[in-house]
């Protein structure tokens, strides 16, 4: 996994309590680690009964600490340091009982002591069988933990340990990933922006079964949203053809074709701070969709399909950009495979845009599909800023680098 700048050198204390559950929480420690975090560990005296400090440890590189810590007496009391220090705490899994002695205050075990010392966001993961979940007390726990701003993950539904289905289970170590981005990302510096990122390539159809469509997958859109969503924004997603999840905090807005992207871009970009168009739209369609499927007949040699223009979506957000205010800031994708500057910087003046990410689609590591790119940036005052190869991931950092300077 790729370091994720939100979480580089961030403390974080996971805590573990005793379900079933708790092995998956080894998971969600080595992600978390290697996305960065420095990840403290405490296990409840029952999650010690299903997996031991030292595969925390041994995934972490800290010391995973139990009730036993609780009464050391070699340096200050451990939990005050911890409560202070942590940037998040996750407690996952978070049990019934767990979740009822934070509710009440209790402080009896080295985890329920740290979680009351905390001053950062605490996210709670339930999980138990549906019944002890359902269970009217657990309810008005997990209740009033939310209303004192506790952040609840989960659970999800499914089948649980006990063969019951239904809700209980704890969510996967890369939903509450996704859910700590969002709750970490809260307060970092685009806050209360509103951004709208496009993604994937559209679908234009031919006739019922069949469509015109182009071989982007989306990874780059989604990595800006992603990215976004780390730094605090409220993101709008509009996708076309991608089969990519939903980052965790995402709006998402599915759409098909280059017309319906159009009326979604323009609804959605009204009022926002800043909009991203990665999508690969299609730039032609049929001139008229058949109602049937096409049949092959013997007669038939050449079939001709008639094909127009496509709306250009940024064409039209200039154009309501002149009439109203959204967005304040608009970044487009130049995706070439020719004469890729000159190209780049001909769409940035003509379409009125403040970014320009030009991409050289014709290369097997950058473009389409493939989990790299290599692009330069373009802006409207003549810089322009090669990057080298890199992820989808680090080149959504340096547009929203850009794009931070550009809302100032
Ligand atoms: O001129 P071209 O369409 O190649 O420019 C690419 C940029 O314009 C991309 O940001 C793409 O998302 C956007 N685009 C658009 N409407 C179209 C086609 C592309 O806004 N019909």
């Amino acid at each position: 996994m790729d370091m994720i700048p939100l979480f580089h050198n961030k403390h974080i204390v996971l805590g573990v309590c005793g379900g079933i559950a708790a092995y998956k929480t080894a998971d969600l420690a080595s992600k978390l680690t290697q996305a960065g975090a420095l990840v403290d560990c405490i296990l409840t005296e029952s999650a010690t009964k299903f997996i031991g400090p030292v595969t925390f440890a041994a995934v972490t590189g800290r010391a995973a600490l139990t009730d036993a810590d609780l009464w050391r007496t070699d340096a200050h009391v451990p939990h005050v340091q911890l409560g202070e220090s942590a940037d998040l705490t996750i407690i996952a899994p978070a049990t019934a009982n767990t979740l009822a002695k934070l509710a009440h205050g209790q402080a009896d075990n080295m985890l329920s002591v740290v979680a009351l010392a905390a001053r950062c966001p605490i996210i709670l993961v339930p999980a138990m069988d549906g019944g002890m979940w359902s269970n009217a007390a657990t309810q008005a726990n997990v209740e009033t933990l939310r209303q004192r701003g506790f952040n609840v993950c989960g659970p999800a539904m499914g089948r649980m340990a006990s063969g019951l289905v239904g809700a209980g289970r704890m969510e996967e170590p890369a939903d509450i990933l996704g859910f700590a981005r969002v709750v970490l990302g809260k307060r970092s510096a685009f806050s209360g922006q509103k951004i709208v990122v496009t993604a994937g390539g559209t679908h234009e159809a031919i006739d019922p079964v069949r469509f015109i469509g182009n071989r982007s997958s989306g990874k780059q859109g989604f990595a800006i949203a992603q990215a976004a969503i780390d730094r605090g924004a409220d993101v709008t997603l509009i996708v076309g053809a991608s089969a990519l999840p939903t980052p965790f905090g995402v709006t998402r807005i599915n759409v098909e074709s280059a017309q319906q992207m159009c009326e979604a871009v323009l609804a959605a970009s009204r009022e926002a701070d800043a909009l991203v168009m990665a999508a690969a739209v299609a730039d032609f369609q049929a001139a008229s969709q058949a109602d049937q499927k096409i049949k092959k007949t013997k007669d038939t040699v050449d079939l001709e399909v008639k094909l127009v223009r496509t709306p250009d979506i940024l064409q039209a957000v200039k154009e309501q950009r002149e009439k109203t205010s959204g967005p304040r800031v608009t970044i487009g994708f130049a995706a070439e495979t020719q004469n890729l500057l000159a190209n780049a910087t001909s769409k940035l003046h003509s379409k009125g845009l403040d970014l320009i990410i030009a991409n050289d689609v014709s290369a097997s590591d950058a473009g389409f599909a493939v989990d790299t790119n290599r692009v330069t940036l373009l802006d409207a005052g003549g810089g322009v800023e090669p990057l080298p190869i890199m992820s989808k991931a680090q080149v959504a950092e340096h547009v929203l680098n850009r794009l931070a300077a550009l809302l100032k």
